[in-house]
């Protein structure tokens, strides 16, 4: 079976509007890129043009952070709202990770580049379904409550500069999942709501590469310019993410991860370490 060139795969996800469409896709798609790649050798990568956004369903109705209503974490609606709002940053991810491959597809990376944000959008794609899942036992869905407008910001701002990219998505917003997910599962066991806890616990086990990922192909293209990764990092972070981290910081994840303390407590404008 030929394969179509892996750039336009990205493509054919990120131009999917219904959510579960998406991920299905997404999932099949990085099965045929698995299988083709089993025997060592490189599929075609291709070139493909990626919309400026990506398509997502009609709901839910997107708006300001402000707007998105908060509901008290130990309740029942308060942990829809939760599981509602990481249903909505995974399939943004799922996007995040195919636009990588579709917008960069001229970089000219090793195999192991595609292979990663290829599993890290599969990953992505498990989650948000495994998330969903979660809102349906509780009578809810993705779509049923307003979300985040601003999640797609970060790839914008992003979009010519793949450093960049790769330092604020996987180095910045996804680490900063690794610091919020354990006090969410701490909530979710409090409430006995054990699936929930799984779903959650499978997802903090896998940002761990996501991250990873991001140092990993960071330090490669500082390598391949011979420039210094870590004020390359901070000067990029100041660029597109004006915002910078905020403590408290899950440092041994983090470390797992790939991400020294000096890359991230630099960038914490207002706090000292102690
Ligand atoms: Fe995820
Ligand atoms: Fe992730």
């Amino acid at each position: 079976m030929t394969l179509k060139p892996l750039a336009e795969m990205a493509t054919e996800v990120l131009t999917t509007a219904d959510a579960r469409d998406k991920t299905t896709l997404s999932r099949q798609h990085a099965a045929s890129w698995f299988a083709a790649r089993a025997d060592g050798s490189l599929p075609a990568v291709g070139h493909a043009s990626p919309p400026d956004r990506p398509a997502r369903p009609a709901e839910p109705q997107l708006v300001d952070p402000r707007d998105v209503p908060k509901r008290k974490p130990g309740t029942e609606a308060g942990r829809i709202a939760i599981l509602h709002a990481v249903a909505h940053i995974e399939l943004n991810a799922v996007d995040l990770h195919w636009d990588v491959i579709a917008r960069f597809a001229q970089h000219d990376m090793p195999a192991g580049f595609y292979d990663d944000w290829v599993r890290a959008a599969d990953d992505e794609s498990k989650h948000f379904n495994l998330v969903s899942d979660e809102l349906e036992k509780l009578g809810a869905h993705y779509g049923a409550l307003p979300a985040h407008a601003g999640m797609w910001r970060a790839a914008e701002d992003t979009a010519d500069d793949l450093m960049g990219r790769l330092a604020v998505v996987p180095m910045v917003l996804e680490a900063r999942g690794l610091d919020v997910t354990p006090g969410m599962i701490a909530l979710f066991e409090k409430a006995g709501a054990d699936s929930a806890v799984a779903a959650l616990e499978t997802i903090y086990a896998e940002e761990v590469s996501h991250v990873a990922y991001g140092s990993k192909w960071f330090h490669f293209l500082c390598g391949r310019q011979n420039i210094d990764p870590k004020p390359t990092f901070h000067k990029l972070v100041r660029k597109y993410f004006p915002g910078g981290t905020k403590p408290p910081f899950n440092e041994e994840k983090r470390a797992e991860a790939g991400l020294p303390p000096d890359f991230y407590w630099p960038l914490s404008e207002h706090t000292q370490k102690n």
